[in-house]
């Protein structure tokens, strides 16, 4: 059973979940009508897996016997003037999701509840992937700069990323 601060803070980050999802939906098709198909393939999957982010809370919250609620959502961002923008403004995001994981973590740690902070351990390994993933675009990005054929093959790079499943979420 979740406290009424835990559940609702659990609730609130499901959401987030939800929202970043949005987001990589827009910066998908975003690049895509630039004509940078590998990008496009890269937010599309990182849309898939925020969607397993935001289903493993739900599950999670509605396994405890509370009720997950999905709230009105904020329109994201959809228009990315270059594409270090588009990875510079991913990780702001990251960077904004970890922290929101940690204060969830230091709550459940106040009240207590040790299987929410098992449950949250997941993505703290998570946060820390998701970062170092744009970070290395971003440096790849900046020695690129404004070469075409760079980013041609930054662009075919990131077009073999496949969407993978967790074996956590299969549950
Ligand atoms: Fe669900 Fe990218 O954090």
């Amino acid at each position: 059973m979740l406290s009424k601060s835990v559940y609702a803070a659990l609730n609130k980050h499901m959401n987030t979940e939800l929202f970043s999802a949005y987001l990589y939906l827009n910066m998908s098709s975003a690049a895509n009508e630039m004509g940078f198909k590998g990008v496009a393939n890269w937010f599309s999957v990182q849309y898939q897996e925020e969607m397993v982010h935001f289903t493993k809370f739900y599950n999670y919250i509605n396994s405890q016997g509370s009720q997950a609620v999905v709230d009105k959502m904020t329109k994201p961002a959809s228009s990315f003037p270059t594409l270090l923008n588009f990875f510079e403004e991913t990780l702001k995001h990251e960077q904004f999701i970890t922290k929101c994981i940690n204060e969830l973590t230091e709550l459940a740690v106040m009240e207590k509840d040790h299987a929410t902070q098992i449950f949250l351990q997941w993505f703290i390994t998570e946060q820390i992937e998701e970062e170092e993933n744009d970070r290395e675009i971003i440096g790849k990005l900046k020695m690129i700069g404004d070469n075409g054929y760079g980013q041609l093959m930054l662009d075919k790079e990131l077009s073999v990323r496949v969407f993978v499943p967790p074996a956590a979420t299969a549950a």
